[in-house]
């Protein structure tokens, strides 16, 4: 199972290497001692994570280069873009037009977007958003692994199933050789490249204790580590980067300060940004976004979101769908509308063509089975995969009912492979120079 595509180095500049995947050139940052021009490497995230052997790499491009540009076909087919459809409104044709050639959107344009409702021209959106995905970002897909490795959470998030609002859930905590062993069978036995490593704010872990556990995954089983522990503190960032993690994953759920208070007593959005902003400066990989469809949240508000992750230098845009926890004081708030985050994939596409991974999470695969190709036809090109163990999922409840929480691994790669497939996407992720 292999969810990068090996590739060769052709140069080396200080601690930048070019790598050619069938005569694609892409650029990654190494850290790994002793890569030498010729080598053979995988690369997540704009970094190179472990070396491979010439016969292990050959065997596996072979095994691709059949595939690689049948799959490169499919996709552009896929994403070919026609705006003479005589029946749409002119002002969508204009709005979209402009769109497509990369040309920035006025305020009012976006808005007038995240507005529309009428099938026909959502479908004309997406497809203008699948344009600039495939333009800018050919059809790579990354996929992640996940490993929640506790549900104990010392906040009080209103939508949060794992927040101390719930008191009916059993609480657990992997220990370090079960994270250990979690992170081994993503590695060595499914071909996981990147794990990220999650849990609610749990004061059972020190940021130490944390930092051994990434050093420990690290060191045996090399992955790109992305960590989302809630915040853990400019000290924890620092000790964790120096452990090896070079991503974060965490939400500032929604930019409007008034209802990040509302809907997170005792915390505060300025703390949250800061957090990011710093990890930024660490040299982080930031992965954040937020949740559409909390109470009085405004197309305004979704808007000001897409601009703040921007802003943040996301990596990755994370926006999902809220949907409502019957343990939490949101209980009986309605689930967004698939379509209404949909549109948001879209418009961070539009907005952030170039740079952005755009996620496509589970939580909106739980509010429909169509949704990751959906999305994935709509501007996303990433997906997380889940790899904790089976016994702990149901545990993790952050809302009921999460998709895939009863698959295995296996099962999960196969549909997934299936469905990269099926449109023509290839597991790689480094940016094209
Ligand atoms: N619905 C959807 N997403 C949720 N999260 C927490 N609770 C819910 C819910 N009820 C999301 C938050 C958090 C992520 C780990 O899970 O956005 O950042």
């Amino acid at each position: 199972m292999c969810y990068a595509i090996p590739g060769k180095i052709e140069k080396i500049e200080d601690n930048t290497v070019i790598v050619d995947y069938f005569g694609e050139k892409r650029k990654a940052l190494n850290e790994l001692a002793q890569v030498k021009v010729g080598d053979y490497i995988y690369a997540q995230g704009g970094f190179v994570v472990s070396k491979i052997s010439e016969s292990e790499a050959q065997s596996i491009l072979s095994v691709w280069k059949e595939t690689f540009f049948e799959l490169q076909e499919v996709d552009l087919r896929l994403s070919r873009l026609s705006l003479n459809d005589n029946d749409a409104d002119k002002k969508l044709l204009g709005v979209l037009d402009k769109a497509s050639q990369s040309k920035e959107l006025t305020r009012d344009e976006l808005l007038y977007l995240l507005e529309l409702k009428d099938n026909n021209a959502l479908e004309l959106l997406f497809k203008t958003a699948n344009f600039l995905r495939q333009k800018y970002h050919k059809n790579s897909c990354c996929v992640h692994g996940i490993i929640e490795i506790s549900n104990y959470c010392r906040q009080g998030c209103q939508y949060c199933g794992i927040s101390y609002h719930n008191k009916e859930l059993k609480r657990y905590r992997l220990t370090k050789d079960e994270i250990l062993e979690a992170a081994r069978d993503a590695v060595e036995v499914y071909g996981f490249k990147s794990l990220v490593l999650q849990s609610g704010e749990d004061p059972g872990y020190s940021a130490l204790e944390l930092a051994e556990i990434v050093k420990g995954i690290k060191e045996k089983f090399p992955a790109l580590i992305f960590i989302s522990f809630g915040e853990i503190g400019t000290g924890g960032l620092e000790k964790l980067y120096q452990a090896g993690a070079r991503g974060l994953l965490m939400r500032f759920e929604t930019s409007n300060p008034k209802l990040y208070q509302q809907v997170h007593p005792g915390m505060s959005l300025e703390s949250r940004l800061e957090h990011l902003r710093k990890a930024h400066e660490m040299g982080y990989l930031i992965l954040t976004g937020g949740l559409i469809g909390l109470p009085g949240q405004s197309k305004e508000d979704i808007l000001d979101d897409i601009f703040l992750a921007k802003e943040l230098h996301a990596e990755m845009y994370s926006f999902g769908p809220f949907i409502p926890h019957p343990h939490t004081p949101l209980l009986r708030h309605p689930p967004a509308r698939v379509e209404e985050v949909i549109k948001v994939l879209a418009l961070a596409r539009i907005i952030d063509h170039t740079n952005a991974k755009i996620l496509v999470t589970t939580a909106l695969e739980t509010l429909s089975r169509e949704a990751a190709r959906s999305s994935l036809l709509a501007g996303a090109n990433s997906l997380m995969l889940n790899v904790t163990p089976l016994a702990y999922r149901p545990f993790y409840s952050i809302y009921p009912n999460r998709a895939h929480q009863s698959e295995d691994i296996s099962t999960q790669i196969e549909s997934t492979i299936n469905l990269l497939r099926s449109l023509g996407r290839a597991p790689t992720d480094l940016e094209t120079i």
